[in-house]
């Protein structure tokens, strides 16, 4: 079974409950989010490879820690990721950023890709997958099938909220991906909302309805 760390610390959880009101305004649930984002983005790089370089402190050299390979790979899943992607970027500055873009087709109901941009050299760096939603499962699990199709491999899921259907899901279609999240909720609605959740995130975050 895939990996699931949920982030209990009482900082992610009171701005999490915050995010949720439903009075609170867009600028605010902005900030919350890039806050708690970067609290996310501590535990899911808490793991990342080190290794070693010499270097001089005013005192005298020692062979100091630092972080070993390529740089980062972090993706944000249109279009509410983006509203994730600034503060994990503060957090890991000279990361490599791309972008995945979806949409449900109203047919099949399946994901259509309109967009795709990712750094090179995939299979060698790490991959941070990003989106605050994780529901149903079904975008975040084709975005991973195109991520681990350009060649990523270590690739770990950043979210805010996941519903129990979605994990169950996604554990089922990528289990080596470890996924990361401030709170799994009860259920989905018939809509497809989580319940009780915060609503439609990319709205909030973005002022639009
Ligand atoms: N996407 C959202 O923005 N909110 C949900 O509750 C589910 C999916």
């Amino acid at each position: 079974m895939g990996k699931l760390t949920i982030v209990d610390h009482p900082l992610v959880q009171h701005k999490l409950t915050l995010m949720r009101e439903k009075e609170t305004p867009t600028a605010v649930f902005r900030q919350l989010l890039r806050e708690i984002s970067q609290l996310l983005a501590y535990e899911i790089t808490r793991e990342l490879p080190l290794t070693h370089k010499t270097i001089n402190t005013p005192i005298e050299p020692m062979e100091a820690p630092t972080l070993a390979g390529k740089k980062l790979a972090l993706i944000s899943i249109l279009r509410a990721g983006n509203g994730l992607l600034d503060g994990v970027l503060e957090l890991i500055p000279s990361a490599r950023v791309g972008f995945v873009g979806l949409y449900r087709d109203e047919e099949t109901l399946k994901p259509v890709q309109y967009y795709f941009k990712v750094p090179d050299a995939m299979s060698e760096r790490v991959t941070i997958a990003v989106d605050p939603m994780l529901a149903t499962g079904n975008s975040s699990i084709a975005a991973i099938d195109l991520l681990k199709e350009a060649g990523a491999k270590d690739i770990r899921f950043l979210c805010l909220l996941a519903a129990p259907e979605g994990i169950e899901t996604m554990h089922k279609a990528h289990p080596d991906v470890e996924i990361v999240t401030a709170a799994v909720d009860k259920q989905l609605n018939e809509h497809g909302y989580i319940v009780p959740g915060l609503g439609d995130a990319g709205d909030r975050m973005f002022g639009t309805k």
